[in-house]
């Protein structure tokens, strides 16, 4: 809530101040436009500086500012922004004018993507508190996906946000979809905060949880692959403007968007989403649920954007480059498959490590085909319809105990 009595504030500490003379009375017959004179004179501050001579030096900094350079940096006069001069890469265009909008997807996404808010401590944890510190509440095979979930997700989303702020903003030359990574950013930071919130309620060891990216192999594989792909990108020195480099930059973002966020995510979703579905830890279900949608919406954003370059930029499309992004969205659905494996040694949940195995061919297929690769395995089924259903960002029921409405921007989740 906002407090309005801040605002205020201000207002009674000018209130108790001696009141200043009266404005002078306007002119019988005022002119349309006082004189500049007269009117900086009225705005004279009724306070006096309580150090004089730091306000010198502010002044005599001012003084010495080099606006002429500013101007410069600023194209002072410059041809207005035109549709046609935006670009995703590579664009000399003005950065700083999000209109007039070219790509109407991307700011739909931030639309969307603002439309659908939500605070992680707005999740009942209750019911899960209670299951996680009694004895017989879940068994050594669902605590053991419960921690490998939260181990791996934890850092994840934290690689994800490195990714978009320290590697890719920079070189996605476009201003509507710069404002939807900083809403991804913003995402991302939420996303994280609902692991350290899941970790803490539930009293686990956070030094075990948070470690876990390199101290468990399955869990280590996975944020090392992803790691490899923003390493390059982020060097102060890399830019794009080559085939060499603008290839290099398609690699991050088919790492990231497809196989980080788009396979990596999966098998730990669906087992987390598979508990809350029998009545087990609804509220880190809940939770995963929300990412979930979130999830799905940078995964498409990201598909949009890959898909845009190569429509602006055919040249970078080869056959021997596609070749190696379909080996990268192999290579995720491997990793993914032998995390699948570690977490699930036994059937658990109604699922076990086949199931899974199809479920990610599934989605290896999926993630091929929306960036315009050809499928690696064909007539691979989805053993779980029910994921998908949670995805779709239409449907705001709940599966598990509790029933969220349509959240809107300014509003509040309800709970029936
Ligand atoms: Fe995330
Ligand atoms: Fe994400």
């Amino acid at each position: 809530m906002l407090n309005w009595d801040e605002f205020h504030e201000d207002e009674t500490t000018v209130a108790e101040q001696p009141k200043p003379a009266p404005a002078p009375q306007p002119a019988a017959e005022p002119k349309a436009e006082p004189a500049r004179e007269a009117a900086v004179k009225e705005s004279a501050g009724r306070y006096v500086a309580a150090d004089e001579d730091r306000l010198a030096r502010a002044r005599k900094s001012l003084d010495e500012l080099d606006v002429a350079a500013g101007l410069e940096e600023l194209e002072m006069g410059a041809a207005r922004i035109e549709v046609d001069d935006k670009q995703m890469i590579n664009a000399r265009a003005d950065l700083n004018q999000l209109v007039p909008f070219k790509y109407e997807w991307a700011w739909q996404k931030y639309l969307d993507g603002s439309a659908n808010h939500w605070m992680p401590q707005e999740v009942n944890m209750n019911a899960d508190i209670a299951l996680w510190k009694s004895a017989e509440g879940l068994t050594a095979d669902e605590r053991r996906i419960v921690e490998r979930s939260l181990g791996y997700f934890s850092t994840a989303d934290s690689l994800v946000a490195n990714n978009l702020v320290l590697a890719l903003y920079r070189l996605i030359t476009n201003p509507e979809c710069r404002q939807y990574l900083l809403r991804q950013a913003f995402e991302e930071a939420i996303h994280t905060h609902a692991y350290q919130y899941c970790v803490e309620s539930l009293g686990m060891d956070e030094g075990e949880v948070f470690n876990m990216y390199r101290e468990v192999p399955s869990v280590a594989a996975k944020s090392a692959w992803s790691l490899k792909h923003t390493q390059s990108l982020a060097r102060p020195d890399f830019n794009t403007g080559t085939t060499e480099t603008d290839q290099e930059l398609l690699r991050n973002l088919i790492a990231f968007y497809c196989v980080t966020e788009g396979i990596f995510f999966y098998c730990g979703f669906s087992q987390i989403l598979s508990m809350g579905r029998r009545n087990k830890m609804t509220g880190v279900a809940e939770q995963f649920q929300y990412i979930l949608r979130d999830e799905s919406m940078h995964l498409n954003f990201g598909v949009d954007m890959i898909n845009q370059i190569k429509i602006e930029n055919p040249q970078l499309w080869t056959p021997e480059f596609q070749d190696e992004c379909t080996q990268m969205i192999l290579e995720g659905t491997e990793l993914e498959i032998a995390y699948a494996r570690d977490t699930m040694p036994r059937g658990v949940l109604g699922m076990n490590a086949a199931i899974m195995e199809e479920y990610l061919h599934f989605i290896c297929n999926r993630r091929l085909a929306q960036i315009g690769l050809k499928e690696q395995f064909p007539g691979a089924q989805n053993p779980f319809p029910w994921m998908s259903e949670i995805i779709d960002l239409r449907k705001e029921k709940n599966f598990f105990e509790t029933r969220v409405t349509e959240y809107q921007v300014g509003g509040a989740l309800s709970w029936d």
